[in-house]
């Protein structure tokens, strides 16, 4: 197990409430924290997942996996993250869950975000951005980026959950998230794109390959 996703999982754990409606993220920080919660032996009300993958793990222990419309609003949402910055904003999508995961954290009271060390950044941009779009705009919605100064590359495999595809797009120094979220989401046929800056992380929890662990709000 990486040691700085176990710490800052196991420092995530101590949020979750006993009979509580949570929300669960999608790649393999998120894995970690599964384990965990299921080794831990506290007991939820119900989970709602971000991801068939994550849907999977959590029925695999136990935990019983709710639809998002009978659970209505829920108390907690932990993600992880591919990039995040001062302001806690992120870029996620790297697993191809974005959309569902921008859904949770919308519909969460209180957003954790846990991530090792190395998703820390100044300005968000490095990691390429994903962008989920529906089939039939994939090409024009790319040359709409390619306006926009990125470079939108498909992302091949299978489809998303939601039976979309995503493209990946590089060259973005972004210096404003909010507004280039929302930019890339008033492209017709964008579905949603991996920047969570409007509804940012409320708490960052980050891991240390040595063990240590630090929370912090946004700055
Ligand atoms: C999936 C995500 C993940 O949170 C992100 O890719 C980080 O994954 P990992 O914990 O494997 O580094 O956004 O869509």
């Amino acid at each position: 197990m990486h040691p700085g996703k176990k710490a800052a999982a196991l420092t995530a754990l101590k949020h979750v409430e006993e009979n509580s409606l949570l929300g669960v993220g999608t790649g393999s920080t998120i894995n970690v924290f599964i384990e965990l919660l299921a080794a831990s032996g506290i007991k939820l009300a119900g989970c709602v997942a971000s991801s068939k993958a994550t849907a999977t793990l959590l029925e695999k222990y136990h935990f019983e996996v709710m639809d998002l419309n009978v659970t209505g609003q829920l108390e907690l949402y932990i993600d992880g993250t591919d990039e995040v910055n001062p302001a806690l904003h992120l870029i996620k999508g790297g697993g191809g869950a974005l959309t569902r995961e921008k859904i949770l954290a919308g519909a969460s009271n209180k957003f954790i975000c846990i991530a090792d060390d190395s998703k820390e950044v100044d300005v968000l941009g490095e990691f390429p951005l994903p962008v989920e779009i529906i089939p039939m705009a994939r090409s024009f919605v790319s040359r709409e980026i390619v306006k926009l100064g990125a470079d939108p590359e498909y992302r091949e495999g299978p489809p998303t959950d939601n039976g979309n595809v995503i493209v990946d797009c590089s060259g973005f120094t972004i210096t404003d998230p909010i507004e280039l979220e929302a930019t890339i989401n008033a492209i017709p046929g964008v579905v949603t794109n991996g920047l969570f800056a409007r509804r940012a992380a409320d708490l960052l929890v980050i891991g240390h390959d040595d063990g240590e662990v630090y929370s912090r709000t946004a700055k």
